[in-house]
């Protein structure tokens, strides 16, 4: 009896937190562009405002309110999360012809532009989105501020106060000894002339003023800045433009966001093919440590439904970029976007909108979470029929169309069945005009079958149990007997069959996030969980915080280790689960600058080290001051080793038998050949509770009766 009392009591006591945080793999992302959504609120409408809606280069009026207003709207098309268009005080001039309506040209990271609202609108946003399921993401622009030639010449503020300019910081930037790069607040380097190697990150994108991330100003600046947006309530980050930033320093600031809370954060990074080009083996080969957009394989895949192509060759091409990830599934799938040509402007056919909707619901089902941008619903187009700034237009509202059906039917499925959320991914057929795919998710699974050419009957091997199914979309029937599936398939068409069997074993589908430091808490999404059980991560148990059967949150624990990658596992019972991946960090990291003297050193290298922050291969920049270098979070106070390869980005890496040493105590870490004397500290010990605490405080008791003693007295 008092141990069922105890069970009942432990799960009032753990349910609560559980859905205060969404698995986001079970959801889909609805991106608004603010200013061209709903103006909710006439008074804020100015300056370089655009009533007539047609200059596509001001502001047309959508705002915070306006976006609350259309919450309900949201919600009717099944969508879980809302990735609003950057919030933050933009230049309050026009630059390059256009006022920042975007807002991509922030001015103060502290603030919300004045055309949006205010952070108690964005507070009410939060909060109302969140009555209703939803939660909101926030586009944030750590890269850069505002253009540094014109405009307002890369201004930027710290809550209203002005703190530099791109020309004022000129004057006191000075070249690092390490890396040669001339920097202040901004780097100092010019435009990015070269699409690789130093100019990628440490020059001006498209004339936008460059942060230097590592002076610790801005690195605290950028990271108070978005703070606010958590603690306001944001339940994660589109990190615009990561590709042109140390990623040492976004998994920095990314391990101090989530320290708050289990956010979910992707990147942004720009890059058209799914080629194996250089510039990609950063973000995907190794180090995977942040979820990005699919905008590699977006472009085949319009190809191949809007214009000619095969399906055949699609789905090998996803195949292998999916390949590329420790979670494919965690990455974001999108047909539209802000930045490209809207597919029905795209789309040279008679038949785009039939083709439109193959598209979105093959962005429905692939592995990856949907993001359907807003409009998508209402087969919204330019009327220019051009990409950025005509991919924009005024929002128009309607959720009765078959693409917003679509949408709806397949986010609703998603919620349920977790072969959508988690499934591995494998092709059972394909030909040029057919494909039909199978994801599977323990007891969970569906086949997606489309059709581009003429009607056609199919038959398939798929090893599902006889009997019949009925397509979420249309309702059509697929047979299956003895291991063989038959089914017809019409012309521009797409099916999803599926099966939601009881899932008896505890089976791990995500950890959100998936990098991790002691103390931070991370979300288990899956299946068979039960009522209660235990999480062991790197073999150490962990504090469970909250439990159900389909959701664990846990606190991360403390470890020693030299691994990046520890495996997650859920224990019910006598049952474990299949390991997952978490990536972890020592805790109390800083975004450290690790630099190695390049005498004797040629080529391209790189570094593995000791800990785990160093134990996947981190490549070297060549700086002209004769230094090799990266950026890379590292635990303070910490000594630690790294081994030297060299080779290409795709390639092996061969070990140089090098071996350098460092100690972590500042934000540069020059690496030497001689293991480093870890020096004994020299502060004041802490007074720890019980010891000296007690005596400072019976001491601080003692001196206060003795003056009320003697005032009384006296
Ligand atoms: C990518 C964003 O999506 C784009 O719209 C913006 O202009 C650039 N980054 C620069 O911030
Ligand atoms: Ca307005
Ligand atoms: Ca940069």
């Amino acid at each position: 009896m008092r141990s069922v009392l105890v069970v009942i009591i432990t799960l009032m006591l753990l349910t609560p937190l559980v859905g205060a945080y969404q698995v986001p793999e079970r959801g889909v992302v609805y991106p608004v562009m603010v200013d061209r959504f709903y103006d909710g609120n006439a008074s804020n409408n100015g300056p370089f405002y655009d009533p007539t809606h047609t200059n596509y280069r001001l502001y047309w009026g959508g705002d915070i309110e306006g976006l609350i207003e259309k919450l309900d709207y949201i919600r009717s098309l099944g969508v879980s999360t809302i990735w609003v268009s950057p919030l933050n005080d933009n230049i309050n001039r026009m630059a390059a012809g256009s006022a920042p309506y975007h807002g991509y040209w922030t001015r103060d990271y502290k603030r919300i532009d004045e055309h949006f609202g205010t952070w108690e609108d964005f507070k009410r946003l939060v909060q109302e989105a969140r009555k209703r399921g939803i939660c909101i993401i926030v586009d944030y622009v750590p890269n850069h501020s505002n253009p540094a030639t014109e405009g307002e010449f890369g201004a930027l503020y710290d809550n209203g106060t002005f703190v530099t300019d791109y020309y004022r910081d000129t004057k006191n930037a000075t070249v690092n000894p390490y890396t040669g790069i001339r920097e202040n607040v901004y780097h100092h380097n010019g435009n990015i002339f070269t699409w690789e190697g130093i100019p990628l990150k440490y020059a001006n994108l498209f004339g936008l003023a460059d942060f230097n991330q590592l002076n610790p100003w801005v690195d605290s600046y950028l990271t108070e800045g978005a703070l606010l947006f958590v603690d306001s309530g944001a339940c994660g980050f589109r990190i615009d433009a990561v590709k042109h930033m140390e990623l040492g320093w976004l998994e920095s600031l990314y391990l101090r966001l989530y320290s708050r809370d289990p956010l979910f954060i992707y990147g942004e990074y720009y890059s058209l093919s799914p080629e194996r080009s250089d510039d990609l083996y950063e973000l995907y080969r190794y180090s995977n440590v942040s979820p990005v957009l699919n905008i590699p394989i977006r472009e085949n895949i319009v190809r191949t439904l809007g214009f000619v192509g095969s399906l055949e060759t699609l789905s090998r091409t996803l195949e292998g970029y999916y390949s590329l990830f420790v979670y494919p599934n965690k990455q974001l799938n999108f047909l539209d976007s802000h930045d490209l040509v809207r597919f029905l402007n795209a789309a040279k056919r008679d038949d785009a909108v039939e083709r439109f909707h193959m598209a979105l619901a093959l962005t429905m089902t692939l592995p990856g979470i949907p993001v359907i941008y807003y409009g998508d619903e209402s087969y919204l187009v330019s009327r220019d029929g051009k990409g950025d700034p005509y991919n924009r237009p005024m929002m128009v509202f309607n959720n009765t169309t078959e693409a917003a059906r679509i949408i709806r039917t397949l986010a609703e499925l998603r919620k349920t069945n977790d072969a959508l959320a988690f499934g591995d991914f494998r092709t059972v057929y394909a030909n040029y005009s057919v494909w039909a795919f199978e994801r599977t998710f323990g007891s969970h699974k569906i086949l997606a079958v489309m059709n581009k050419g003429s009607p056609v009957s199919l038959t398939l091997n798929l090893d599902w149990p006889d009997g019949t199914y009925r397509d979420a979309l249309t309702g059509a029937q697929m047979s299956v007997s003895n291991g063989r599936a038959s089914l017809e398939l019409g012309r521009n068409s797409f099916y999803v069959f599926h099966i939601e069997g009881e899932q008896k074993e505890p089976l791990i589908g995500s950890v959100t996030p998936y990098i991790a430091q002691p103390g931070q808490r991370i979300l288990i999404g899956g299946a068979g969980f039960g009522s209660l059980g235990r999480v062991i991560i790197g073999g150490v148990e962990a504090r469970v915080l909250s439990w159900n059967s389909t959701e664990i949150l846990v606190e991360v624990p403390e470890m020693k280790t030299e691994n990046a990658w520890l495996d997650v596992v859920v224990k019910t019972g006598e049952k474990a689960s299949n390991p997952a991946k978490l990536r972890y960090y020592s805790g109390n990291d800083l975004p450290a600058l690790i630099a190695i003297n390049a005498t004797n050193l040629t080529g391209r290298l790189w570094i593995k080290g000791n800990l785990p922050e160093l134990a996947e291969p981190r490549p070297l920049l060549r700086s002209s001051t004769g230094y090799y270098f990266t950026v890379a979070p590292l635990p303070n106070g910490t000594a630690f080793s790294v081994e030297l390869y060299t080779g290409s980005p795709w390639g092996e890496l061969e070990p140089l038998n090098v071996t350098l040493y460092g100690f972590v105590n500042s934000t540069t870490v020059v690496l030497g050949k001689e293991p480093v004397e870890v020096p004994t500290s020299t502060a004041e010990p802490e007074p720890s509770e019980g010891g000296w605490g007690w005596a400072y405080a019976l001491l601080a008791v003692g001196v206060l009766l003795a003056v009320l003693w003697k005032w009384k007295k006296g």
